[in-house]
């Protein structure tokens, strides 16, 4: 029988934090208490309270420095990964990633102004999006940020701008390539249903439209075929379409320097799970793009990626305070946490999987039972497990829950007018915070009584 919690005990792959489930700082000290970063979970729960986010440096960086690392290693020509920061957008996420000399990835003016606040240069960052307004593109062209083209409404707007201008615009644009995955599946369709960027049967249309602009210089295409994708063949096939689109964009004039392959690397949340590493991720997608280059004797574009949730997830974690219980008997015993769908919407949104353990008897070492963990939301649907094996649990123990960093902050919200947790960040022993704890206070900001009501009472 596989031992509790095995999890915890595996060799951790420093090289690419996305293929364990835990922060590679993970320690269970002789005391039998968690800690990360060497930190003790406990103590930052006394200190910042919970729920709380945490965010271990030594991850984020191993797995920037992963991507960076195997982009040299396997591509000839320049290359430049690009942190999508959909993943976790914070003033810290875009400052760390900058640091490492990654660029940014942002679909708003939101996580625009968020990267630049971060010090991310500029000319690192491209602005996606399937529906910009027209204060984000100009936003986006003032501050020399590149816009990817995702559709003919961009396109217009940005011809408009560069006519105004009288001056030339690069611009990267985005499309569908026709190659459809599930986490689990990998389907060839002959239709492309989806809302974001061109469809592949438009782009002699939209390259001839280009050409006929004045100020418009084609310099880069885009693709992105999903996310949480555990095979490789999808992104070798990306790789050999793209270049592809080069030979066609090519016949209209067009002199594609970059290509951005968009992000997608999943990630180990349980043990089911077995990813590929970002070094095999990154081989893949380089070989398929120089092999095809050679074979159309093509220079090398520029090669760019953008991953999000193998940057941040695993480096994660989030700890949450066990309040009620409710045993039904013969079914089930729900456990009630501090805090639920607002803080990690994903279970209920995609019935997400996660790893879980008590922070102060991590290997379950007292007789184990089977959980729910509910969260505190009036929603029957916010469960955080369905079924969980925990060691025995009472109120006021601490539940960490791994793999986080991802999608949990970024998509929170204050449903049930509940305030978004503290994040801290742990290193070497020290934490600090990275976004503060909001308050019922923070809630009513916006809040806004019209002049007669207040009179009325
Ligand atoms: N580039 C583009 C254009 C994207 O749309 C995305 C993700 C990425 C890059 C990064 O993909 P990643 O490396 O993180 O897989 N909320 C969902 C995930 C939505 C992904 C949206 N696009 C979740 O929680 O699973």
């Amino acid at each position: 029988m596989k031992e509790k919690n095995s999890f915890l005990k595996q060799t951790i792959d420093i090289n690419s934090p996305n293929r364990n489930i835990v922060p590679i700082t993970t320690l269970i000290g002789s005391d039998g208490k968690l800690s990360i970063g060497g930190c003790s979970i406990e103590e930052l729960v006394k200190k910042y309270d919970s729920p709380l986010y945490i965010l271990d440096e030594l991850t984020l960086r191993n797995s920037c420095r992963a991507y960076k690392k195997a982009l040299e290693k396997h591509y000839p020509g320049d290359s430049l990964p690009i942190y999508a920061s959909k993943a976790n957008s914070s003033i810290f996420m875009s400052n760390l990633v900058s640091s490492e000399g990654l660029g940014l990835d942002a679909v708003s003016e939101g996580e625009l102004l968020t990267a630049l606040k971060g010090g991310v240069p500029n000319e690192n960052i491209v602005f996606h999006g399937n529906n910009k307004s027209n204060k984000e593109i100009e936003f986006a062209v003032k501050n020399n940020i590149k816009v990817i083209v995702d559709n003919d409404h961009d396109l217009e707007r940005l011809e408009e701008i560069s006519n105004s201008f009288n001056s030339d615009l690069e611009i990267m644009i985005r499309f569908t390539p026709g190659i459809e995955c599930h986490t689990h599946e990998y389907i060839r369709t002959g239709s492309f249903d989806s809302k974001f960027g061109f469809g592949i049967e438009y782009l002699d249309i939209l390259f001839n439209k280009i050409s006929n602009t004045k100020h418009l210089k084609l310099k880069g295409l885009h693709a992105h075929i999903g996310s949480q994708i555990f095979e490789l063949e999808p992104h070798k096939d990306l790789g050999e379409i793209m270049v592809n689109v080069i030979l066609v964009a090519k016949k209209f004039g067009h002199n594609i320097q970059k290509l951005n392959v968009g992000g997608g690397l999943g990630i180990k949340y349980t043990e089911n799970d077995d990813p590929p590493s970002i070094d095999e991720w990154v081989k893949t997608i380089s070989t398929s793009v120089v092999k095809a280059c050679k074979k159309h004797n093509l220079n090398l574009p520029t090669l760019m990626c953008e991953p999000g949730r193998s940057i941040v997830s695993t480096a994660g974690i989030t700890i949450y305070k066990i309040g009620s219980f409710k045993e039904i008997p013969g079914i089930r015993t729900y456990v009630s946490v501090d805090g639920g769908m607002s803080d990690n919407p994903r279970p209920i949104t995609y019935q997400s999987n996660y790893s879980a353990c008590l922070v102060n008897n991590p290997f379950n070492t007292n007789s184990k039972k089977k959980y729910t963990i509910a969260g505190k939301h009036c929603e029957s649907g916010d469960v955080l497990f369905k079924e969980i094996e925990l060691a025995n649990c009472k109120t006021g123990d601490l539940i960490c829950v791994f793999g986080t960093g991802a999608y949990n902050n970024s998509m929170s919200s204050n449903y049930n007018r509940i305030p978004r947790p503290a994040a801290v960040l742990v290193c070497d022993g020290e934490a600090e915070i990275i976004q503060k704890r909001e308050s019922p206070f923070d809630l009513l900001k916006y809040d806004v009584l019209p002049d007669r009501f207040i009179k009325q009472n």
